[in-house]
C-alpha cells in the first residue's frame, strides 16, 4: 500500500503559506517537524474546557486534566511497546531525558569508569557525559564510522570491556541517515553485562521502535519532532533501571513524604516528574502519537524514502555535489555540501525558492570533524512532503550552485 501525501497535508495548516512568495517547501523536519490540526486542536481544546493541574486536585477539571495527561502517557507506551506506563517518564525533551540519566546513573560512577558514544552522536548525547568526565573522571570512548557513515561495529566490540559501564548511542543519525544495528549494540553491550541507553530522537519518526524487542535498557526522543509539541519528552527505562535510579531533580510530586529530617521519594515515573509537568504538551504529543497510529507507517517509512531516492535520482551525476552519509538503510535524511559554497549560503538561497533546509554543524561537531568539513546542508524529509517538492528542492539547488560556479 502507498501513502499519499496529500491525504495529510491539509491537516497541517502551516504548509498552505509562502515564503518570499513561493510555496513552502519544508525540508527541515528533523529539526522540528510540522504540527497536524489534531495536535494543536487537542492542546487549544484542553486550554479551553478542561484546564487544570495533574495529579494535586480533586475537583472536575483536575480530574478531567490529569485522566488526560495519563492517557498520553498510554499513548507512548503503545507507541514504543513498552510493559507498562510506569516506564514512560515525561521529560521537556530527549536533551533534558539524557541529562537526567547522565545525572542520576551518573550519581554511581567513579573516576576510571567507561561510558562508550560514537563518533555521530548529537552534542545532546554527548555534552551530559563530558560533564561526568570533567566531575568525576569518568573516560569517554567514541566508537569510530566508516567512510559511509556507517557505525564500525567490530570497533565499537572493542571498545567494550571490563571499565564500561553504559553505552549510550543514537539509533538514527540527525546528519547523515545511519539507523544504527541497535538490536546488535544491545546484545553486544549486554553481553558484557553493560546496560544502553539509545538516542530515538530521529529513530521515532522514521522507524517502528519497539522496546522490548530491542531490550533497551534506556530509551529517550522528544515530541517536538514527532509531530507533537516542544517542551515534552520522554525517558523509556527497565522497571528494574528506573528503580535503580536516584531522582533527578527534588519538588513537588516527586516524593513519597516530606519531614524535616527524612524524605522518601515516589516510585517511577513519578520520582523523575518534579514540579507541574508540560501538561498541555504532554497531551498534544498524546494527540500527535494517536494520530500517527490512524496511518500506515510502513507505508510512511516508504514514502519517506521515496522522497529521499527521488532528490538522489534528480541529482545524480552532478560533479558538484557531496553527499554525508550513504549507509545502506539510511533514513530520509539528505546531508550535504556543494563545492565552492558554504552551506549556510546554500541554506540562504534556497530560501529565496521558498525551500527550508538546515544548515550549520547540527549539533554534532566531533561528526563535522571525522568527515573534514566545518558543516553541511541537511534536506530532511516527512510524511508530508511530496515528490513535487523533491523536485523542487533539486531545482532550486542546481539553480543556487550556479552563483558559485
Ligand atoms: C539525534 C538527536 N538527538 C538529540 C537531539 C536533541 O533533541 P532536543 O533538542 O529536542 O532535546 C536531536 C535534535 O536535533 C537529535 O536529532
Amino acid at each position: 500500500m502507498s501513502f499519499d501525501p496529500g491525504s495529510v497535508r491539509p491537516q497541517f495548516p502551516i504548509l498552505s503559506r509562502e515564503v518570499n512568495g513561493k510555496p513552502l517547501v519544508y525540508l527541515d523536519s528533523a529539526a522540528s517537524a510540522q504540527k497536524p490540526r489534531a495536535v494543536i486542536d487537542a492542546m487549544v481544546r484542553t486550554m479551553e474546557t478542561s484546564y487544570a493541574n495533574v495529579h494535586r486536585g480533586l475537583h472536575t477539571l483536575a480530574n478531567e486534566t490529569t485522566e488526560a495527561f495519563e492517557k498520553a502517557r498510554e499513548s507512548v507506551r503503545s507507541l514504543i511497546n513498552a510493559e507498562s506506563v510506569d516506564q514512560v517518564i515525561f521529560t521537556k525533551g530527549a536533551t533534558d531525558a539524557i541529562n537526567l540519566v547522565a545525572s542520576s546513573f551518573g550519581l554511581g560512577l567513579t573516576a576510571g569508569d567507561e561510558i562508550v558514544l560514537s563518533e555521530m552522536e548529537h552534542h545532546s548525547n554527548i555534552v551530559p557525559w563530558h560533564f561526568l568526565r570533567e566531575r568525576k573522571g569518568v573516560v569517554l570512548r567514541f566508537a569510530p564510522l566508516r567512510d559511509d557513515g556507517s557505525l564500525d561495529m567490530e570497533a565499537f566490540r572493542a571498545l567494550i570491556g571490563p571499565k564500561t559501564k553504559l553505552v549510550a548511542i543514537s539509533h538514527m543519525s540527525n546528519v547523515l541517515g545511519t539507523i544504527n544495528p541497535a538490536r546488535e549494540i544491545v546484545a553486544e553491550a549486554h553481553a558484557a553485562g553493560v546496560p544502553v541507553l539509545l538516542d530515538g530522537c530521529q529513530a521515532i519518526v522514521h522507524a517502528i521502535v519497539d522496546v522490548q524487542a530491542l531490550d533497551v535498557d534506556f530509551y529517550v526522543f522528544s515530541g517536538h519532532k514527532l509531530y507533537g509539541p516542544t517542551g515534552i519528552g520522554v525517558l523509556y527505562g527497565k522497571a528494574d533501571r528506573l528503580a535503580a535510579l536516584p531522582p533527578y531533580q527534588g519538588g513537588g510530586e516527586m516524593i513519597g513524604t516530606v519531614a524535616l529530617d527524612v524524605i522518601t521519594y515516589a516510585e517511577p515515573p513519578h520520582r523523575f516528574e518534579a514540579g507541574t509537568p508540560p501538561i498541555i504538551e504532554a497531551i498534544g504529543l498524546g494527540a500527535a502519537i494517536d494520530w500517527l497510529a490512524t496511518l500506515d507507517r510502513q507505508a510512511v517509512m516508504a514514502h519517506e524514502h521515496g522522497l529521499y531516492n527521488r532528490v538522489k535520482e534528480r541529482l545524480d551525476g552532478v560533479n558538484w555535489l557531496t553527499e554525508v552519509g550513504t549507509a545502506p538503510g539510511k533514513g530520509a535524511i539528505f546531508a550535504f555540501n556543494v563545492a565552492g559554497a558554504h552551506a549556510h549560503d546554500i541554506a540562504q538561497i534556497l530560501d529565496r525558492y521558498g525551500v527550508a533546509v538546515r544548515a550549520g554543524t547540527h549539533c554534532a561537531e566531533p561528526l563535522m570533524k571525522r568527515f573534514g568539513v566545518t558543516s553541511t546542508a541537511r534536506a530532511s524529509f516527512a510524511l508530508y512532503n511530496t515528490l513535487e517538492e523533491a523536485d523542487a528542492f533539486a531545482e532550486a539547488l542546481t539553480r543556487a550552485q550556479t552563483f558559485f560556479a
